[in-house]
């Protein structure tokens, strides 16, 4: 299976910061980005991904002040430097198709993967978090479809510009004067709905190809950009049921778009904790819930269905939600749960919180491996994308504890396939459009 490590400063959970062994400046701290690049290299993961968002208002400004990844570092920046400690891990960061522009996002990931020697990958996002526009000089994200349909053309060009030069390109013939050979040099110009781009690129063909292309929406937009383009999918699902749905739905519609299903990986969001034995990691498991903080709690599920739920009753049901609440997918889940059983605003987010509806598991190594596996054989995923509860433990626990379990039962590598993120990932290289 394929495994990707989702970073964040001090972990997933989102009361990490308050746990005694994490360390609380790990968002201003490089030398902790690194330890953590080189654990998740000596489990053999895949990638490592970093999210972002172009606005610090990730949470309801009522608890802003309780949140630790507010300030943290910009991740392509932060991916050049790490780049400079690892081998073989792939980096993968966000890049946003609403408030960037082709050409740029092209040259960083281009240039990414000349430092890496092909270890580079770009989430295409559309942006979600209406407080980014406001940083942008617009009162508003543009409406959903329409994000979509620029995001569709912004991949495009950017995959377009990643083809401006052959891998021959340049003889840089030194007796002759040659440097770049003409024939090599593709000029795009791009006119399309929102972007005009002429070209070419002025970062040389990547080392991969082209860096690979990951996507994280699960709406039909997205789940149909991704079939026609994505390389990776990112997704959160708190069941299998769910995932196995969405699963099944996003390789339909590769066949659709005549696209081969293996040359895309889906990879649920997995939270893991993990000790030898299982009441060892219940506790543990139950030690970070205690530290969540119920304000945050709160504020961060109010974001998510787009409903503020300060002042309610903590132990009580939730009010009846407004029918356009529901804003997103992971909004529609929890809609779910507080439907099913009619839980108390303090059991909703507290499971919430814990991994923000991606799929949980407390328990023992085997216990975690038989889920994972079952996910993996049954038609759910190609891999998982890890997050860890708290660093460093949550990082090192899964590494020692169930990478070796998932080797012993043939499930995952025991060595690096080769240099590039698509090597490892068993994707194929692009030819160039014009070859
Ligand atoms: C694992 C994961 C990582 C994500 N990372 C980002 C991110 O870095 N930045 C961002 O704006 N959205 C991120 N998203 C949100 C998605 O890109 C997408 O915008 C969101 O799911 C809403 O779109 P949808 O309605 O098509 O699902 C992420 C989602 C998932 C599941």
């Amino acid at each position: 299976m394929n495994l990707g490590l989702f970073i964040r400063p001090c972990g997933h959970n989102i009361a990490s910061w308050r746990h005694p062994n994490a360390a609380a400046d790990a968002g201003v701290n490089f030398q902790h980005f690194v330890e953590m690049a080189q654990t998740a290299e000596r489990g053999l993961f895949d990638m490592l991904f970093s999210a972002d968002t172009l606005s610090s208002w990730t949470t309801a400004e009522s608890a802003i002040d309780k949140v630790h990844y507010v300030a943290w570092m910009e991740p392509y920046t932060l991916l050049s430097a790490l780049s400079a400690y690892t081998k073989n891990i792939g980096l993968v960061c966000t890049a946003s198709t609403s408030f960037e522009q082709p050409y740029t996002v092209a040259r960083r990931f281009a240039t990414l993967d000349l430092i890496t020697g092909g270890r580079s990958g770009w989430n295409v996002v559309t942006s979600g978090n209406e407080t980014e526009a406001l940083n942008f000089g617009q009162e508003d994200h543009l409406p959903k479809v329409q994000r979509y349909r620029r995001a569709r053309e912004f991949v495009e060009v950017v995959r377009a510009l990643w083809d401006s030069w052959d891998e021959d390109a340049f003889p840089r013939n030194k007796a002759t004067g040659v440097f770049s050979d003409r024939s090599k040099m593709h000029v795009l110009n791009h006119h399309g709905e929102f972007y005009h781009v002429r070209g070419p690129l002025n970062v040389a063909r990547s080392p991969q190809g082209q860096p690979v292309i990951v996507q994280a929406g699960a709406s039909d937009d997205g789940r149909q950009l991704a079939a026609e383009t994505a390389e990776v999918v990112f997704t959160a699902h708190h069941v299998i049921d769910t995932a196995r749905e969405f699963y099944a739905d996003v390789k339909g519609r590769m066949d659709k778009a005549g696209r081969d299903r293996s040359h895309l990986k889906i990879l649920p969001g997995l939270s893991v904790t993990v000790a030898p034995t299982k009441e060892e990691a219940d506790k543990k498991f139950k030690t970070l819930q205690e530290l969540l903080h119920p304000e945050l709690g709160v504020a961060l599920l109010s974001r998510r269905i787009g409903f503020d739920l300060t002042g309610y009753p903590l132990d009580e049901p939730l009010p009846d939600l407004p029918e356009n609440s529901v804003v997103s997918s992971r909004s529609e889940m929890i809609k779910g749960w507080a439907e099913g059983g009619r839980p108390t605003l303090r059991q909703l987010y507290t499971k919430f919180a814990a991994a923000r509806g991606h799929f949980s598991l407390v328990g023992t190594p085997a216990q975690v491996v038989d889920a994972m596996e079952e996910w993996f054989t049954t038609g759910a995923c190609d891999g998982f994308n890890v997050l860890p509860q708290y660093y460093p433990d949550g990082l090192t626990d899964f590494v020692d504890l169930v990478v070796p379990e998932l080797q012993r039962r043939g499930l995952f590598r025991t060595a690096y396939e080769g240099p590039t993120l698509r090597d490892v990932l068993g994707l194929p290289k692009p030819e160039s459009r014009y070859a």
